[in-house]
Formats: C-alpha cells, sequence, structure tokens
C-alpha cells in the first residue's frame, strides 16, 4: 500500500524517481509526487490519480528544474484523508524546507498534531504524514542534525511507518526509518536508493540491504550508514535481489493480469522443482524445520490468511485433513487477531500471503508466536516481514506479480499446500502409497492442462461477451471447489465491480435463491466423479426452475450437461481433489475478459492496492 522510492546519485533523478513509482503502482494509485533538492531549494510536484498525470505535469514544467542530485517519490493508497492534492505526498514543513513521504499509520497523529499547531506550524493537508514533516523540522529546528532530528521523531510516533526525509539544508542525503512496514535500501557505484518495495530499483541494482523495525537509514550518493533509533552502528547483510527486470514487463500482453494467468504452467513447474524428484518417492519439503516425531503426533493446524491468500488456505485445510487426517481451522487474519484463540506450542499455525507483508496476517503471526506456536510462513516474498517472522518457510516462487488481481501467486499457493499435505501424510503414514503415486503423477500433469486451456480461450471469451452486461452473479460449488467458487466471485467483483458471491451450493436453497431470476447468473462448479457431482446438478436444476441463466465449468468427459446449462466451460479431465488448481484458471479468465469487456482498468482495479500494510 503506497510505494515510496528515493535516489541520490549520477542519473537523471526525475527519470530514476518516476521508473521506480511506475513499478510500484501496483501499490496505489489514488495520487503521485516527487520532491527533489534542487538549486538549493526543495521542489515538490504532485498529481492527483495515476502516475501518468504527476508525469505530464512534471513535463510540462520541466523547464523549471536546473540539476537536480536527489529526491524521493510516493504513490498513495489513501487513507487518512481523501484521495486530494492537497493530501497527496510528498509534504513539507511550514517552510517548505524538510519534506517526506511515508507509508502507514501515525496513530498518535492527533495529539502530536495539536502540539504542533501550538508551537505554530501552519497544517494544509488532513493526513497523518503531514505530522511527520512538521515534527522532524521542529526537531531540527533545535539540533540542526537531519539524522538527529529523524532518529528523535521516530521515537514519538506510534503506528506504522516507513518514511524518507531531505532538508533543503542538507544536500543530497535521504534519511530513511522503518517500523511495521517495509524498506529497503538499494546499494550502487556513485548513486545509493531507497524504497519500500525491491521493484523500484531492481532495474538499477540488485545489491540491497533490508532495514528492520526501529532502523534508519542515512544515504548520500556513496555511503550507506545503518542505525538503531539510538544511533548506534549496525553492520547488516547487503543482499541480491532475485528479481529480473522482465519481470516488470508485460511481454506483448495487453495486460499483467493475463501474462501472469499465462505464466501458471511454468509457476508450477517451479513450485514443484526439487520437491518431487520421483513419484515413488517421498515430497522433499526441507522448508518445514519442525521435527518429524512432533509432525507425527500434531493434531492441529490453524492458517491464517486474507484474500485470495485465505482461500488458498481453504484449499489446504481440504487436503491436509484429507491426506493427513489433521484438525485444521481456516480464518482471516483479521478475525484471528480480535479473539481468544486455542492456540498453544502445540499448534502449528501457518501464514499464507503473497506479498508477506500484510498487515493483518504479520499481526495474527506475531500473536502465535507470542503463543509459542511454531510458525510456518508460505509466502511469494522471501525477503518480506512475514518471511522473516517465520520458523519455517515455503517460498512459493511464482515470480514477481504485478497485476493487483492475484493469480499465479493463488496456483502457487495450491501447490505448497498439496506438496504440504502429501508431506504430512508421508511422515504419518495416512495414505496408501499407490494413491499417494497417482497424485504426484497427476500434480506433475498440471502444468500440462493448464497450457492446454490457456491455447483455446475463444469459449471463455464468448462466454465473457454473453454474460458481461449481468450486474450479480452467483457461483456455487461444494466440497473442495467451494474455495474456487469464492476465488472466481473474487476475482470477478475485484476487476469488473460485478457483485459476485460464492455459495455453498447447498447453501443455495436456504436463503440466496430468493434472488434468483433471468437477471442472475449462476455459475456452478462441478467435477464429474466427484463426491458430491449429482448433488451441484440438482442444486443447479432448482436455480434453472427459477429461470437463473446457467453456466457449467466442469471436466471434458462431462457430456451430459449441455441441455440444462446455457453455457459450458470445459477443464481437462482431472480428479476432484486437485481440481481446484485447474478450475482457478477459467475463473481468472472469465473475469479478465469480462473486466476487458467493460473497458475496466485490469491491473489497477480502483480502491485496491497490491499490499495492504494496514489493518
Ligand atoms: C485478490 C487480492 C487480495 C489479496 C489479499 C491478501 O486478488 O489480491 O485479496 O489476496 O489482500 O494479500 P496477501 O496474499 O499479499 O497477504
Amino acid at each position: 500500500m503506497c510505494g515510496i522510492v528515493g535516489y541520490t546519485g549520477y542519473r537523471d533523478v526525475v527519470s530514476v524517481l518516476l521508473k521506480g513509482l511506475t513499478n510500484l503502482e501496483y501499490r496505489g494509485y489514488d495520487s503521485a509526487g516527487i520532491a527533489l533538492r534542487d538549486d538549493n531549494r526543495i521542489k515538490v510536484y504532485k498529481s492527483l490519480g495515476k502516475l501518468i498525470n504527476l508525469k505530464n505535469e512534471i513535463e510540462e514544467k520541466k523547464h523549471e528544474l536546473k540539476h537536480p542530485t536527489s529526491g524521493i517519490g510516493h504513490i498513495r493508497w489513501a487513507t487518512h484523508g481523501a484521495p486530494s492534492l492537497v493530501n497527496a505526498h510528498p509534504h513539507t514543513c511550514t517552510c517548505g524546507n524538510l519534506v517526506v513521504v511515508h507509508n502507514g499509520i501515525i496513530e498518535n497523529y492527533k495529539e502530536l498534531r495539536e502540539e504542533l499547531i501550538k508551537k505554530g506550524c501552519k497544517f494544509r493537508s488532513e493526513t497523518d504524514t503531514e505530522t511527520i514533516a512538521h515534527l522532524m523540522a521542529d526537531e531540527y529546528s533545535k539540533t540542526k542534525d537531519l539524522e538527529k532530528a529523524v532518529r528523535n521523531s521516530v521515537k514519538r510516533l506510534q503506528g506504522a511507518y516507513a518514511v524518507c526525509v531531505m532538508h533543503k539544508d542538507v544536500p543530497d542525503v535521504i534519511v530513511g526509518a522503518r517500523k511495521h512496514a517495509p524498506m529497503l535500501v538499494g546499494a550502487g557505484e556513485g548513486e545509493n536508493f531507497i524504497a519500500s518495495d525491491t521493484p523500484a530499483i531492481i532495474e538499477y541494482t540488485k545489491k540491497a540491504i533490508y532495514l528492520d523495525d526501529n532502523e534508519i537509514a542515512v544515504i548520500t550518493k556513496d555511503n550507506i550508514k545503518i542505525t538503531d533509533t539510538d544511533g548506534n552502528i549496525l553492520h547488516k547483510k547487503t543482499e541480491i535481489l532475485p528479481w529480473e527486470p522482465v519481470a516488470l514487463s508485460k511481454l506483448g500482453f495487453k495486460h499483467f493480469m493475463l501474462k501472469e494467468i499465462h505464466e501458471q504452467p511454468d509457476v508450477i513447474r517451479n513450485v514443484l522443482n526439487g520437491k518431487i524428484y520421483d513419484i515413488d518417492g517421498p515430497v522433499i519439503l526441507n522448508e518445514v524445520k519442525l521435527d518429524k516425531e512432533i509432525l507425527k503426533k500434531l493434531n492441529k493446524i490453524e492458517i491464517i490468511a486474507c484474500g485470495t491468500s485465505l482461500h488458498a488456505a481453504m484449499v489446504g485445510k481440504y487436503i491436509i485433513e484429507d491426506f493427513a487426517g489433521i484438525s485444521v481451522e481456516v480464518e482471516a487474519s483479521s478475525e484471528y487477531i480480535y479473539r481468544k484463540t486455542t492456540t498453544d506450542s502445540s499448534t502449528l499455525v501457518i501464514g499464507v500471503s503473497q506479498s508477506g507483508e500484510t498487515a493483518d496476517t504479520i499481526t495474527a503471526i506475531k500473536q502465535a508466536k507470542e503463543k509459542n506456536a511454531h510458525v510456518l510462513i508460505i509466502t511469494n516474498r522471501p525477503d518480506s516481514n512475514m518471511a522473516r517472522l517465520a520458523d519455517s518457510l515455503i517460498p512459493v516462487n511464482a515470480g514477481i506479480e504485478v497485476s493487483v488481481a492475484a493469480t499465479k501467486s493463488y496456483t502457487a499457493q495450491l501447490i505448497s499446500f498439496y506438496l504440504l499435505a502429501m508431506h504430512l501424510a508421508e511422515i504419518k503414514e495416512t495414505l496408501d502409497k499407490t494413491y499417494l503415486k497417482n497424485l504426484k503423477h497427476e500434480l506433475i500433469q498440471l502444468p500440462t492442462k493448464i497450457e492446454e486451456i490457456l491455447s483455446n480461450t475463444s469459449g471463455i471469451q464468448e462466454c465473457a461477451r454473453k454474460f458481461s452486461s449481468y450486474k450479480n452473479f452467483i457461483y456455487i460449488a461444494r466440497g473442495i471447489n467451494l474455495a474456487s467458487a469464492y476465488e472466481g466471485a473474487l476475482k470477478l467483483k475485484e476487476i469488473s465491480y460485478i457483485n459476485a458471491t460464492g455459495y455453498p451450493a447447498g447453501e443455495l436453497k436456504h436463503g440466496p435463491i430468493a434472488m434468483l431470476d433471468e437477471t442472475m447468473p449462476v455459475l456452478s462448479i462441478l467435477i464429474p466423479g466427484g463426491i458430491s457431482y449429482d448433488k451441484i446438478l440438482s442444486n443447479s436444476e432448482e436455480a434453472k426452475a427459477r429461470n437463473a441463466k446457467l453456466i457449467a465449468l466442469t471436466s471434458s468427459c462431462d457430456k451430459n450437461i449441455d441441455m440444462l446449462f446455457d453455457y459450458v466451460l470445459r477443464i481437462p479431465d482431472i480428479s476432484e481433489i486437485l481440481s481446484p488448481a485447474l478450475t482457478c484458471v477459467p475463473l481468472q479468465l472469465l473475469a479478465y475478459y469480462i473486466a476487458e469487456f467493460l473497458g475496466k482498468d485490469v491491473d489497477q482495479p480502483r480502491n485496491l492496492a497490491k499490499s495492504v500494510t494496514v489493518e
């Protein structure tokens, strides 16, 4: 949520900042701004809406710039204060000499604001961030030392922050500080960077130093200094970033979402790589650091996650219970953190998150750790905050996901759960060897089956065109594909803004059926041979009897349903237990093409941000 980039060095500062913000745009896009130290002044440029508006604004005012050598930039996802020009970052102190950009929420900003107003500070915006600018300027006026001013100020801030600061009188120095919000320093030759996430700097350097909570970075073009909030120097490890800049290109696809959907076969191959060498041998999951004897006795797992990751967790529950006979609870992180849970040292707590930065899940994980649970994190970002909290870490290796709507990270999470569930089953010896062998065989074939779906999407496109004018949808399924129904409906909501809701098919007659008529399409997910196939068929009949238009998502061998359904989407034949890894693909594509026909902003849907770093 929100994105920060800072740069000092020999390159064109404006281009570096705008490139960095472009690569972070998936994190928020209500407004954007940059501040430059140029001609012994701080110059601020801001625009409302997407980054393109800022680019145009700067292009128009280019003649005002002499030779900026450092700057900070921000894209905003509004929390305090509506998306408006005045609330856009960067924010300055009263005289405009000190400038800040900030991600996070300052919880005690009202008290600080009142105190600073009494001291004569003039506030212009409704943001919590502006308080930081005034507070730091007040501290700077006492010490004339920017680093010290930042140190003294952050000690007074409650809440979460990743903040970058510059001062007119301290040329080409950028100070960054963090607490509960990600921040890293990018190391270069004759240049250095600071950012909230790696895509901002990946085009320029692969060397990064991750800040931890309560750490402060001071960068100049030739130096990086990291300290704690008392000023003690810290010697931090420089890490090599795993991403390639090409990950940030659409590679000829119209949208990142479509590119990422098409990457799924390779993503699955990547996840399986090194885990299943031989279908007769065990799953190799050295990432799980719990002793085998403890795993054998394990009888309770809790999985916590949000959004799409929560849907992957639901599939996880189903298969861990099915394969390994271990009882699993799944809960939205935002619910877990506000109740008395029974988590204890004998519980395995699994946190699932694409970004590894979701605030609710981080808080939930911290609570689980306080209760001495073993914490296993499944994430696409092994460099994230959540990964750092893990006792065991399964990186899902989906590669960077730029589109706000999660697709390939979901599939990668599903495959990680299949591996984990099989691993547990092997340790606990709960599954028949032949069954396990067949499962592995089928798992390995998933990428080819997804390629088959992706090789001809004309049917899905036609279905999308036919149904794009409907205002409401219901998705129904039972058992393991209930999560697929929730996820399919979520994808449609997110990118087309159509009201779509997933229901257990059996629940339809307990209420939702009242909504059914010819204006409400019902999409049923049903896998031939599956335990609830016939029941879902009956539930679809009930919907038909109420004049609902019916769409089926089924597999190729299902020959008897064309009479009942108005439209049939097919996936290659697959066992029901593995089918969520295939059913998600046409559902992603259906949502994509409907949004595309409606002319929606597929990669950056309104009101959403890629990583939700506020609770
Ligand atoms: C859905 C989506 C969100 C995220 C949710 C959790 O397409 O992107 O629902 O799944 O915000 O994010 P992570 O997985 O990063 O914790």
